[in-house]
């Protein structure tokens, strides 16, 4: 799989890139690649943003812009069938969503920045607008290392053990729902003790048990 950030703060993602599963599974084929738009703004002295048409505060990410940096990374390759736009009034990211872009075999990632991004991005550029939450973060990178994050502990070979991502939070071996507690030894800590199914060597009994409990939480 391959994932292309765009963004005006690559070396955001250094320590991103550095984390073992991400490099896992880049070592495997992955490839992940960023694009700062300076490099290819089609405006002198590296200019990327500009003042809103209609007035108010701040300054908003400049279409041509975008446009630029996506033509000069896939003059030869072809865009990516999903380029999602990061924006608080995006669609909400979660597992479903992460699930579909790991099946991908390319992704775009645009990260916004200053009060926003021109709306034809969105409309013309994009094929889709993602949100990670209903709060404004300062800019897009945060929101694109979550949905790298989210995407890549499940391309295979990413996390060391294979079993791992299938029995998690939100799986399709859960229903969907939250997954069940973990506990490991010591079994009695001050006086907390651990479940005692978990200690009984009971397969069964312990399968019904962690899913009630991953039931009870999807219920919360
Ligand atoms: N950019 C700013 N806030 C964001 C959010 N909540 N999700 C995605 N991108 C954003």
């Amino acid at each position: 799989m391959r994932i292309d950030v765009f963004t005006l703060f690559p070396e955001w993602f250094d320590w991103f890139r550095s984390q073992r599963h991400v490099r896992n599974a880049v070592e495997l084929g992955s490839e992940l690649r960023f694009f700062d738009y300076r490099e290819t703004t089609p405006l002198s002295g590296r200019q990327v943003d500009d003042a809103p048409y209609g007035g108010g505060a701040g300054m908003v990410l400049r279409v041509d812009v975008v446009d630029a940096a996506l033509r000069s990374a896939y003059e030869r390759s072809g865009a990516p069938a999903r380029v999602l736009l990061l924006a608080p009034s995006g669609r909400q990211f979660d597992e479903v969503l992460a699930g579909e872009l790991a099946r991908e075999p390319h992704v775009a990632l645009l990260c916004g920045r200053y009060e926003g991004v021109d709306e034809r991005v969105r409309e013309h550029l994009a094929t889709d607008a993602v949100s990670i939450g209903p709060y404004v973060l300062s800019g897009g990178e945060l929101a694109a290392m979550v949905i790298a994050d989210a995407v890549v502990r499940k391309l295979p070979g990413a996390l060391g053990h294979a079993e791992s991502p299938v029995e998690e939070s939100f799986s399709e071996a859960l229903g969907g729902a939250p997954e069940y507690p973990h506990y490991t030894r010591p079994a009695t800590y001050r006086d907390w003790d651990v479940p005692e199914v978990l200690l009984s060597g009971d397969h069964e009994r312990v399968r019904q048990w962690r899913l009630e409990r991953s039931r009870e939480r999807a219920d919360r």
